[in-house]
């Protein structure tokens, strides 16, 4: 993004150009972006441009800002690394629990976690090594009039001493898998040896949930984060911001909800219940699928996969639970005689532990029939299990 045009966007002229876009949001791009241009034929092309972008990045940015994206601005990628609101706003709230009156981001794009750091009171610096991204920061400060000061610096020539808790979410290349499981942290701005720095402090540093459990030192707090039933970060809370050693927080509908290891009293493998368990991302990525078994009074079905089961029939933010209604065979044959017996047309497949591509079985399946089930796919004990069930 041209920043003098970013510059401008702020003026009044700037205002006025980006409001029309807004509202010009629901037509097609080419032909809204024309009729801008029309409408404001003196202000040079590029400006038009990047106020036509702005209110594009607006309406995508609902899903993580929710109302604050119709005063924010963004960069793409500066919204594509921003931590969602909701996750920001936890994080935030946990500093704010700890007592951290003051804290500095160091890496803070377009202020995701800036923001929700400023809306809970906390007194917040940040710095980017990225123009664009300060610029674009500031505004948003500013938009929301949280009194934020954003600066061009590098994060790792930085003193942070005089701030109680230091954060960091540092950039990760979207390919980093490699040797297997583990995460190349190498690719890292600001690195992982910066970050290594940090956690020998009161810090907070947002990482990818996949990050391998060997690797985070000892005495620092692993939080994985879902929000809506979907996995979106780990936190590693180190110095006295560590309470646990590994943490799940499920963020829904119902509000919050936190599991530690603290709550593990560890749990057994149990024959198949009348309930099925299927654990939250954010549980299975903190090692916390026998706290889960243990809350519903039940154990795992296998010792290598992610299921629980039970007797009893709990509602619990941590897992989707279903009832079992009787085991169908798990052969491919025979299992679509089963379904066409009961009229299923409609099938959602849940799979864990068994190599199946659910759309691909589905397709071969070919089912009819005026009824709507689920049916889960899985191993117990080395055998193929097909288990039909219903959510509740
Ligand atoms: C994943 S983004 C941060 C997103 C932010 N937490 C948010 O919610 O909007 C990481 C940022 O770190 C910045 N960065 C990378 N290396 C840096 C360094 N050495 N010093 C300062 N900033 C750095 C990048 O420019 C990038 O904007």
């Amino acid at each position: 993004m041209d920043l003098d045009a970013f510059a401008w966007l702020l003026t009044d002229a700037g205002q006025e150009v980006l409001a029309r876009a807004v509202t010009l949001g629901g037509e097609d791009p080419l032909k809204a972006q024309s009729a801008l241009r029309r409408e404001f034929a003196d202000v040079p092309a590029p400006y038009v441009a990047v106020a036509m972008s702005q209110a594009g990045l607006r309406r995508r940015a609902t899903a993580k800002f929710g109302a604050l994206a119709s005063s924010m601005y963004f960069t793409p990628d500066g919204l594509e690394q921003a931590t969602r609101l909701a996750v920001a706003e936890h994080r935030a709230a946990r500093l704010v629990a700890f007592g951290a009156g003051t804290a500095i981001d160091l890496g803070c794009g377009i202020g995701g976690d800036l923001i929700a750091m400023a809306r809970a009171g906390i007194t917040a610096a940040g710095v980017d090594l990225d123009p664009e991204r300060v610029a674009v920061a500031r505004a948003n400060l500013d938009a929301l009039g949280l009194p934020v000061a954003v600066s061009v610096a590098d994060a790792t020539e930085l003193d942070h001493t005089a701030f109680a808790v230091a954060f960091s979410d540092p950039a990760r290349r979207t390919n980093n898998r490699s040797r297997g499981r583990l995460l190349d942290t190498d690719g890292w701005t600001p690195p992982w040896s910066f970050v290594l720095t940090l956690l020998a402090r009161d810090a907070c540093v947002k990482v990818a949930p996949g990050i391998a459990h060997e690797i985070i030192p000892e005495g620092v707090e692993a939080e994985f984060v879902s929000d809506h039933g979907e996995v979106k970060e780990a936190a590693l809370w180190s110095g006295r911001l560590a309470t646990v050693r590994r943490r799940a927080t499920v963020i829904g509908e119902g509000g919050l909800a936190t599991l530690t290891d603290e709550d593990d009293p560890g749990a057994e493998v149990r024959p198949i219940g009348e309930y099925l368990y299927e654990p939250d991302g954010a549980v299975i990525r903190a090692g916390l699928v026998t706290a889960v078994a243990a809350g519903v009074g039940g154990g795992l079905l296998d010792e290598q996969i992610a299921y629980v089961t039970g007797d009893q029939s709990f509602r619990t933010p941590f897992a989707r639970g279903y009832r079992v209604l009787e085991e169908l065979p798990y052969r491919e044959r025979a299992l679509r005689a089963a379904l066409r017996e009961r009229g299923i047309g409609r099938l959602t497949i849940k799979k864990r532990g068994v190599a199946i591509v659910p759309e691909e079985l589905r397709r071969r399946l070919a089912l009819e029939g005026p009824n709507e089930a689920t049916i889960v796919l899985t191993r117990v004990a080395d055998e193929g299990t097909c288990l039909l069930v219903q959510p509740f």
